[in-house]
Order: structure tokens, then sequence, then C-alpha cells
């Protein structure tokens, strides 16, 4: 019987990919529904904390999946192909996709926890950015994905999407949200 060899590595960035898209899914989605109910008048800073929870747990696992890509032997990366949009050989727009995502993540999630101290003008510029890395993390998945054409995970993205798309039709454009802190 032919056994192939499953690398742990492999395994993981899959792992941590769609690990990282639900959570970033579930930051853009509370963000989304917490602002909808602003709009509509309601308290929500405690809404607001799961949000920023969400934020860094996702954060966490891209930078995981990023990181195991430095130790996979099957397609080695480098941190620079890892960091820089184009610069992969492998599949590097698929993989560039991913990169902008991380890049527009990592200042929201850097002037949020600067916020108290460096007021709103920043931040809420910066924060209405980070909700493209949404499409941009999804395009990443489709196209460098293994499994991304599996059923459960086309199951996923239908549903990622609809939630998406639902909650940007609930918003109401004229309103400017400024967050509690
Ligand atoms: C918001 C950021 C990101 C998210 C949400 C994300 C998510 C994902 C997902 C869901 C997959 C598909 C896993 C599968 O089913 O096979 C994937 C694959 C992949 N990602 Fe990311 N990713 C992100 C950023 C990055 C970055 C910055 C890089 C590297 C520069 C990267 C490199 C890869 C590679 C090489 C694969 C292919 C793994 C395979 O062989 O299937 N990703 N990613």
């Amino acid at each position: 019987m032919l056994e192939v060899e499953i690398p742990w590595t492999w395994v993981l960035i899959r792992a941590t990919g769609v690990a990282a898209w639900l959570a970033l899914t579930g930051v853009v989605a509370w963000g989304l529904a917490v602002r909808a109910v602003k709009a509509a008048g309601k308290p929500f800073s405690r809404a607001l904390s799961l949000h920023r929870w969400l934020g860094t747990i996702a954060l966490l696992l891209v930078v995981v999946h990023m990181a195991l890509l430095l130790v996979d032997t099957y397609e080695p990366f480098t941190i620079v192909e890892i960091l820089v949009p184009m610069a992969a050989t492998w599949k590097p727009f698929a993989v560039a996709l991913g990169t902008v995502a991380f890049w527009l993540m990592v200042p929201a999630w850097l002037l949020g926890r600067m916020r108290k101290r460096w007021g709103d003008r920043w931040f809420l510029r910066v924060h209405a950015l980070a909700y493209a890395a949404w499409p941009l993390a999804t395009a990443h998945y489709v196209l460098a994905g293994t499994d991304a054409l599996a059923l459960w995970s086309l199951a996923l993205l239908v549903a990622g999407a609809a939630v998406f798309v639902v909650l940007l039709l609930a918003q109401t454009p004229r309103e400017r949200v400024t967050a509690d802190r």
C-alpha cells in the first residue's frame, strides 16, 4: 500500500488559515452588527470588547499561519516573501492578497490599542480600511487554499459571504459612528 506522508506544518498552515479566516469573518461581522445597532441608538460597549478580542485572535492566528510558512519544508517561504506583496515565488498573486490583508489588519489593531492616547482621527480611517481585509483574505483563501473548493469549505465561504453582505446592507451610510472607548 502506498503511504503518503503529510507534513505537520502543511496541515497546520491550512488549519490556522481557516481558523484565521473564521476569526476575521467573526470580527468583521460583529463590527458591522455593532455599528448597525449603534446607529439605531442602542448602547454597545460590551459588544465592542468582543469585537476587539476577536480582532486580536484573528491577527494572532494570521501570524502563526505566516510563521509556519517559514518552517515548512515542502514549500519554504522567506520572511521577505511573507511580508512583501508579490515577492513570493509560489502563487505570487494569491499569496499577495493574504499579505495585503495582513497589512490592513496590523495598523487597525495597533491604533486600536493606542486610541485612548492618540485619539480617534487616525484610528477611524485606518479601521475603516481594515474592513477591506475580509474580501482580500477571502480571495486569498479561494485562490491559495488546497481545500478551498471542498464542500465544507464552500459552505463556509458562502455562509461568510452571506453574513458580510447582509450586514453591509444593514448599515446606515450617513451616520458616523464614533465607538465607545
Ligand atoms: C488575513 C490574512 C490571512 C488569512 C485569513 C488567510 C487564510 C488562509 C486560508 C483560509 C487558507 C486556505 C487553507 C486551505 O484550506 O488549504 C490559506 C492558505 C494559504 N495561505 Fe493564508 N491567510 C492569510 C494571510 C496569509 C499570508 C500573509 C500568507 C503569506 C504571505 C499566507 C500564505 C498562505 C499559503 C501559502 C496558503 C496555501 C496553503 C496550502 O497549501 O493550502 N496567508 N490562507
